[in-house]
């Protein structure tokens, strides 16, 4: 079996680590466990690039179980969790390609080398395996039956390829299911960003002016528990209808440019390019705390800040200070990579079970429906996000109505009015 892991004697943490994800897990348990009994992936070989948690460690297990045979890279240099990259090797003898802190090369390396097991389905976050398979590998294209993309950066990558006609088979955007997007994105992005702010730094967060740039579904979340931790919220935006939104939410809504000489925090959830640049470094305070909780590392203009310093050094795991000309520090943390899973543990797993309940579940209709769909950007099949959504209530023991008959018919009628 071929993989690239920094330590196999660290499988057996990561194996507890696992199992203790896995009881926040029931939806995926069951499919679990129904995938080891109808073996629906039997046969089939699957390249994922994904954050290589405890959580996605339980997904692999699924598919597994389904009979994939899998080869799995991770989808940022800084979220791995090594413990349990070995724990899928050593225990279940699954193919993984991760070391957390890897530099660039070697993360392109893992991404060839998941894509050496020649795959029918690719499962992608942030859409890179899916880029190189089109650009280094188009020899391989032709076995590929379909792909899933867990993000939402992922997904606006594909939409852009589809625009430009070069996407190649259909991939099936699990973000856009309502059972992902708004539980993974606002309360698994909203709880564990501020954790790992707070691991990074152990500041206290009431009383501070937390500046959240983006107010997506996972800037929503990450502003609501700023709040709820005792911040004083303000919100940056470019969409007139998500800025009105955050104001009727309560926060308080500025250009950035006026946002950095009070924020005391800033986290950018945007998803786009250089969001914070040297002329809001130039208006920080001494001491402002700057983090990403977006895809990519693009998000803080990073060599602004390394030009503007004087001297870098890091003060704690995940923090570096910048010093600057004039005397004042910046702190960026996790090198501006995405911070809940550089500097704690990403989304925790009662929400990762809906967002990958919906992958296992989607990589099963693509293979169903192999030679069926066409090439392009596919939402989540509503009867999938329903059957998430039914069965996680279930599993929390949450019983709900039912539209009685004459409801029912009251919803398809247009008749009575007034
Ligand atoms: N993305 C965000 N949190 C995650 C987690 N815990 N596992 C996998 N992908 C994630």
């Amino acid at each position: 079996m071929r993989y690239d892991v920094k330590d196999l004697s660290l499988a057996e943490q990561g194996l507890l680590r696992m199992e203790w994800a896995d009881n926040e897990m029931p939806v995926l348990r069951l499919i679990r466990e129904r995938f080891e009994r109808e073996k629906p992936l039997q046969g089939v070989r699957i390249a994922a690039c994904l954050h290589v948690t405890t959580e996605t460690g339980n997904l692999m297990r699924t598919l597994k179980a389904g009979g994939a045979e899998i080869a799995l890279c991770a989808s940022n240099p800084l979220s791995t969790q090594d413990d349990l990259a070995a724990a899928l090797v050593k225990y279940e003898g699954i193919s993984v390609f991760a070391i957390k802190g890897e530099d660039k090369e070697t993360y392109y390396r893992h991404i060839h080398q998941a894509l050496d097991i020649q795959p029918h389905i690719t499962m992608d976050d942030g859409c890179d395996l899916v880029t190189v398979l089109h650009t280094e590998r188009r020899e391989q294209l032709p076995q590929v039956i379909g792909g899933t993309e867990e993000t939402t950066t992922g997904v606006i990558r594909l939409r852009a390829m589809q625009q430009e006609g070069v996407l190649q088979y259909p991939v099936i955007a699990i973000n856009d299911a309502y059972t992902k997007h708004l539980f993974d994105n606002r309360y698994g992005t909203g709880q564990s960003t501020m954790d790992a702010i707070m691991r990074a730094t152990n500041l206290l967060i009431a009383g501070r002016k937390v500046v959240v740039i983006g107010y997506g579904w996972c800037g929503r979340g990450v502003a609501m528990r700023a709040r709820g931790l005792g911040a004083h919220v303000i919100v940056c935006e470019v969409d007139p209808l998500k800025a009105l939104e955050a104001i009727m939410d309560g926060y308080e809504v500025m250009p950035l440019a006026h946002a950095a000489k009070v924020g005391d925090i800033f986290i950018t959830v945007t998803g786009n390019y250089h969001v914070i640049r040297a002329e809001h470094f130039h208006r920080m305070k001494s001491g402002a705390i700057v983090c990403n909780t977006g895809h990519f590392n693009v998000e803080i203009d990073i060599p602004a800040l390394e030009q503007l310093a004087t001297r870098k050094r890091t003060v704690r795991p995940f923090v570096d200070e910048y010093q600057l000309a004039d005397g004042r520090r910046i702190y960026l943390l996790g090198e501006g990579r995405l911070i809940n899973l550089a500097a704690a543990e990403g989304h925790p797993a009662a929400v990762m079970d809906m967002s990958f309940a919906n992958q296992a579940l989607s990589v099963e209709y693509l293979v169903h429906h192999k030679g069926q769909l066409p090439r392009g950007v596919h939402s989540v099949p509503t009867e999938i996000d329903a059957q998430v959504a039914r069965l996680k209530l279930q599993a929390l023991g949450v019983e709900i109505d039912t539209l009685t008959p004459e409801q029912e018919k009251y919803l398809h009628s247009w008749q009575e009015g007034t």
